[in-house]
């Protein structure tokens, strides 16, 4: 069984930086770090609000970064456009809705079939790979499939809400696999994030053909929680 790839997904950092309005944490020093934690691929969500990553953010990693970036964006004109000039190495459709507090659901592809079908013709002809960020079924798959999408991302929010529940947690399980199955007989990569945990992350090994997870607050959190008491001790030690 091959490895699976961890994308790490960095907006919380920027989050932080923003609520001081000023560089502090900088993106660019903790992708960094990310990437000598072994991140394979970073991911940004350049939101229509600009409310955690910023234009210029997503420009200075993709410009310093050694791993690939993977510019998760709402399917908007505006969008569509920065992310050409961006040229990242993927791209991910999302859903994006004002009001939410992080992604929600996946791509209504049924209905926005042809918006997508636009932007991945412009994407691949730049040679920019399209990921759509859709629900583990299986009619969504096949929409997704007809997009000529390379690949989708599998939501797993549902998979991750329902973990603590054994009959719940089997049940969104075998619809991740299911869904991947029929990714894979349609012939798209295959890609899988949201609510993925310290936890819950074991039992992706069990899907088949995925070959890629992205999480973003689970790490975040742990750095927190593994970083913190040393961050207070130094500051003490300064204080002897
Ligand atoms: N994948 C997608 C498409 C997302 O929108 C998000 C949230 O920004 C993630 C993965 C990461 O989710 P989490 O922060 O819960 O790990």
């Amino acid at each position: 069984m091959n490895e699976i790839r961890l994308g790490v997904n960095i907006d919380h950092i920027a989050t932080l930086r923003n609520a001081r309005g000023e560089n502090d944490p900088s993106l660019l020093e903790m992708a960094f770090e990310v990437i000598d934690g072994g991140a394979d691929s970073l991911t940004m969500h350049l939101r229509e609000d600009r409310r955690h990553i910023r234009d210029e953010d997503v420009h200075e990693i993709r410009k310093h970064s050694k791993v690939p970036l993977n510019l998760e964006m709402a399917v908007t004109d505006e969008m569509i456009r920065f992310a050409l000039g961006l040229r990242p190495k993927s791209v991910c459709l999302v859903p994006e809705n004002r009001e939410e507090i992080t992604t929600e659901g996946g791509l209504d592809v049924s209905s926005m079939s042809s918006k997508i079908k636009d932007a991945v013709r412009l994407f691949k002809a730049e040679d920019i790979k399209v990921f759509l960020f859709v629900e583990p079924d299986r009619e969504t798959l096949k929409i997704s499939a007809d997009t000529q999408a390379n690949g989708v991302e599998l939501h797993t929010g549902s998979y991750a809400r329902n973990f603590l529940h054994e009959a719940a947690r089997q049940r969104e399980l075998h619809r991740l696999e299911d869904a991947a199955h029929a990714a894979k007989s349609q012939g798209l990569e295959l890609h899988a994030g949201h609510g993925l945990n310290y936890v819950n992350t074991v039992s992706m090994k069990h899907i088949v053909g995925l070959t890629e997870v992205n999480t973003g607050h689970a790490i975040i959190s742990r750095a927190l929680k593994t970083g913190l008491s040393r961050a207070v001790s130094e500051m003490k030690e300064l204080l002897r």
